[in-house]
């Protein structure tokens, strides 16, 4: 598939340089929908479907119609499928931001042993962040490459200049997602600082300038003594944004009806970011539990109630040292967070703490607490969401595992793609698991792309389904030869949507626009294939970071699993999430299996694969595995 080099793309007028996402044949999508779907349903129903997709795309058909008016659409828009995809993937969801949607990035535990180490913290961080924003503003930042499969091409940087700016405003139907408009006198810049479930306004920039690192610390250090007032404290109105998106959008419609509410939803909205203070948790803060914390702050009787969770960027710093960032969504993918992220973490890394040599302004105004007005409606909906948050933390069942087995080192020594090996053991594990394969989706960038965000890498190929099925029958030739088939169609899936070419978004805005030109749904899009097709019971995303930390997030359907891996040259972390009203699912049980399959998959590989030369480590690797196998060393 052609991909526009970035000088021929400005020659056609894009700033960016950029090309533009290209819309697939329709035939290809809707040949490749079938394959997909193909060993994932009864035969019976696949007969029914297979027509309702032939008519479809028959020649002067509806298929046909709907994909000139797409290619209609993406002669005039950047980038075709953004607003479709945006208000189906995240505006238009009405479950609530906590576990559904947000993702987290965990921090390694920091050691703090007073208020003023986590403050100090807290300080340097802000200042990494102000730093980070001028990078963005000044337009700074690198340009991001990609890496690993067609590594070199530049990446749409847009996502960054939502970072700071956006506001995903709730909506009776549909959310908004606000972004601010620069202006010409800007107003003083603001993060809000949570602290005790109480909403402080941090000014940033005083007089022009910008707070150092020694005045955000008196500052917080100010916060901090307002918190413990309890005369003064105020209802936890931060859980109302943990609640489903309907809700929320009913109670702020009732918040806003006072002025001291409107102002102070108003300071919300505007600032740059939160930095959540957290109460220490009580809670051993293993890995899972940190994530846990993270994605849902242990409910109202924790740190649930020191959230605001429209706003895309949170940074909690709890004073038991368990840190990270809550990420809204819907502005940017999981790999900007980890830019960030990384940032931040390298900056206070690098950057030693300036509290010691810096001056303090002697007079800074004082920050101010944000007032609410509680109607007693107000106090009902509170409870509701703070009932729903704690049904939402009981349910949540996570693992976040090690494995230390090995890493992407091995796997590219067997000349394989160490993302779609992955892929591979996790189709294997939920065979294991549950004796089928689901609809899988993989999160693939298109940010080579002008305004690109993601599509989807359905991993359930029927080559996976060969493989995993051969796993418990065939020799080891057999079986070897099949992971080799199964890795090279995961493979070729994933060039194919990184080039624009996947089927997901394509569907999508097939269906959308017909939406859009008031026609009757087509027949393919109420087909319960469809459906099924896009109720992803295993949600997937490799998150890799370079520093220690790592993404988590929750499943994205009521049986099913999120499955966040991180793989690093000797191991691979991964965080398995599920809901524990699921009689189906068991995040315990899907780690401890994943484990075996990964295991199985490297014996196979070093038993069969010509190209694996035992080095050391393999050879030490496979002593292990014999070891396990027969129960005695050999
Ligand atoms: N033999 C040896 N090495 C190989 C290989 C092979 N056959 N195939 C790939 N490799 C190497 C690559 O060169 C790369 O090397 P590097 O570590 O030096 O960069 C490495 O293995 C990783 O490549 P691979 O495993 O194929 O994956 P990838 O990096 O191309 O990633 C996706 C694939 C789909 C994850 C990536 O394209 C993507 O889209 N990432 C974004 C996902 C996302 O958005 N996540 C957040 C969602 S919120």
């Amino acid at each position: 598939m052609p991909v526009l080099k970035r000088e021929q793309a400005r020659d056609l007028g894009d700033p960016s340089g950029l090309p533009k996402l290209p819309v697939p044949p329709l035939q290809q999508t809707l040949d490749m929908y079938l394959k997909c779907m193909s060993h994932l349903i009864p035969e019976e129903q696949f007969k029914k479907t297979k027509a309702i997709v032939e008519k479809f795309g028959a020649p002067g058909g509806m298929g046909e119609f709907l994909q000139k008016k797409l290619v209609e659409r993406s002669e005039h828009k950047a980038n075709w499928v953004y607003d479709y995809w945006l208000e189906d993937m995240y505006l238009s969801n009405r479950l609530a931001l906590p576990v559904n949607s947000s993702p987290v990035m965990v921090f390694p535990k920091q050691n703090f042993t007073s208020h003023s180490d986590t403050l100090r913290f807290a300080a340097h961080l802000i200042s990494g962040v102000l730093e980070y924003k001028s990078l963005i503003d000044g337009r700074a930042l690198p340009v991001d490459y990609a890496r690993g499969q067609l590594a070199g091409t530049p990446l749409c940087m847009d996502q960054y200049n939502k970072v700071f700016t956006s506001y995903r405003l709730p909506g009776a139907k549909m959310d908004t997602l606000v972004a601010q408009k620069s202006t010409v006198m800007p107003e003083p810049e603001h993060i809000i600082v949570a602290c005790k479930n109480q909403f402080f306004v941090l000014d940033v920039v005083i007089n022009f300038r910008r707070l150092n690192e020694k005045d955000l610390y008196t500052q917080l250090e100010r916060i901090r003594k307002m918190a413990d007032i309890e005369e003064e404290r105020l209802p936890p109105i931060g859980l109302l944004t943990s609640d489903d998106r309907t809700q929320w959008a009913e109670a702020r419609s009732v918040l806003i009806k006072d002025s001291t509410n409107r102002d102070s939803l108003d300071m919300i909205e505007r600032c740059l970011c939160l930095v959540c203070l957290d109460e220490p948790s009580g809670t051993e803060l293993t890995d899972t539990n940190r994530a846990l914390l993270m994605l849902h702050g242990g409910g109202m009787d924790k740190n649930g109630g020191n959230r605001w969770y429209d706003k895309p960027m949170q940074f909690v710093i709890g004073a038991d040292g368990c840190c990270g960032v809550v990420c809204e969504h819907s502005p940017f993918e999981g790999i900007v967070l980890v830019q960030c992220s990384e940032y931040l973490l390298r900056y206070m890394r690098g950057s030693p703490s300036k509290l010691v040599r810096a001056a303090s302004m002697s007079e800074l105004p004082a920050p101010r607490r944000l007032r609410w007005k509680c109607s007693p409606d107000i106090q009902a909906f509170l409870t509701a969401s703070a009932d729903k948050l704690q049904r939402l933390v009981k349910n949540l069942d996570m693992n976040v595992n090690k494995f230390t087995g090995y890493g992407k080192e091995f796997i590219k020594k067997q000349k394989m793609s160490p993302d779609a090996y992955i892929q591979v053991a996790l189709q294997f594990t939920f065979y294991r698991c549950h004796g089928r394969l689901v609809p899988t989706y993989e999160s693939a960038s298109i940010r080579r792309f002008q305004e690109g965000r993601v599509d989807n890498i359905r991993s359930s190929t029927p080559e996976a389904l060969a493989f995993v099925k051969a796993m418990s029958m065939l020799c080891d030739a057999e079986k070897m030869e099949l992971l080799w088939t199964a890795i090279k169609a995961q493979t070729n899936y994933t060039i194919l949507a990184i080039t624009g070419m996947a089927i997901d978004n394509h569907l999508l805005g097939l269906r959308e626009i017909a939406k859009e030109l008031k026609l009757e749904k087509p027949e393919l899009f109420s087909d319960t294939t469809y459906a099924t097709s896009i109720h992803f019971i295993l949600s997937t995303s490799q998150v890799p970071t370079t520093e220690e930390m790592f993404c988590c997030y929750g499943p994205v359907v009521p049986n099913g699993y999120g499955a966040c891996y991180n793989p690093q040259t000797d191991h691979i972390i991964f965080c398995v999430s599920s809901f524990r009203d699921s009689a189906e699912t068991s995040s315990d049980l899907f780690v401890k299996t994943l484990e075996g399959c990964l295991k199985e998959m490297q014996d196979l590989c070093l038993k069969c694969n010509s190209e694996s030369k035992p080095t050391d480590s393999t050879e030490k690797m496979a002593g292990n595995t014999k070891v396990m196998k027969n129960g005695s060393k050999s």
